[in-house]
């Protein structure tokens, strides 16, 4: 049996605005195994984002718990948070959040640098995660003068720089053509194969063809696909 890296109980959330309240998530029972690839597949506005930024703990849930690498995550308060997030849990975002003002070797050394790594490691790192993605010529680049799918790639490159236990993607191919979506999605099982624990979100069903595990999120409650 293989250790079980994330485990959810119950996970609720909802929004409570002035006119409505919003059930976003109607308990979610989720149980992530190391090595494995999920995949939670469902349409826009089904409360994907809102999963994975409480998995990924940048958001708290209304009710229930996640329990990560043995830890009732959401005891910690913010700080707490914010380092097992740096150490432990690479997140590529919906829309990549790299910082403009930055080379890509720096977008992809920051969380090391955050996290005290010397910036001769951190930059070393940096440097063989960009040539792993074949990008190794692209080093100096501002994010802006890159392309969409090269982009990912260097918003992958820096959610591994700390080695994470767990990687979150969020839509990484939302923008992209299908040749794109292909490399990604190439990465993505590459590093399933060298046995990264992976959770990706997504509103395309075709990717879930390449999951250890898919799920569809619906009305709130995860089902096996
Ligand atoms: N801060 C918020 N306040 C109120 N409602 C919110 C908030 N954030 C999200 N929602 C609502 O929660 C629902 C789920 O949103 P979410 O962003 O998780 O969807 P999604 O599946 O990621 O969609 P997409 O595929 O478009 O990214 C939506 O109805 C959205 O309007
Ligand atoms: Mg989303």
């Amino acid at each position: 049996m293989s250790e079980v890296i994330l485990k959810t109980e119950n996970l609720v959330k909802t929004y409570y605005l002035q006119q409505e309240t919003i059930e976003v998530l109607r308990g979610i029972e989720l149980e992530v195994k190391k090595g494995s690839f999920v995949v939670i597949f469902g349409p826009s506005g089904s409360g994907k984002s809102t999963l994975l930024n409480i998995l990924g703990s940048l958001d708290r849930p209304s009710e229930g718990k996640v329990y990560f690498d043995s830890i009732d995550l959401f005891s910690y308060d913010d700080n707490g948070l914010s380092e097992i997030r740096n150490k432990k849990i690479g997140f590529v975002f919906q829309f990549h959040h790299l910082l403009g003002e930055f080379s890509c070797l720096e977008n992809i050394a920051m969380p090391a640098l955050i996290n005290g790594t010397s910036p001769k490691k951190a930059f070393k790192q940096a440097s063989i995660l960009l040539e792993k993605f074949g990008m190794a010529d692209k080093v100096n680049r501002l994010p802006d003068e890159l392309s969409g799918g090269e982009k990912q790639r260097v918003a992958i490159a820096r959610a591994l720089i700390n080695d994470p236990l767990l990687l979150l993607a969020d839509e990484p191919s939302g923008n992209l053509d299908e040749e794109n979506t292909n490399k990604l999605l190439e990465v993505f099982i590459n590093l399933k194969n060298e046995g990264r624990t992976i959770v990706l979100v997504t509103h395309a069903l075709d990717i879930a063809r390449v999951a250890s595990q898919a799920f569809k999120l619906k009305e709130g409650r995860l089902y096996a696909l």
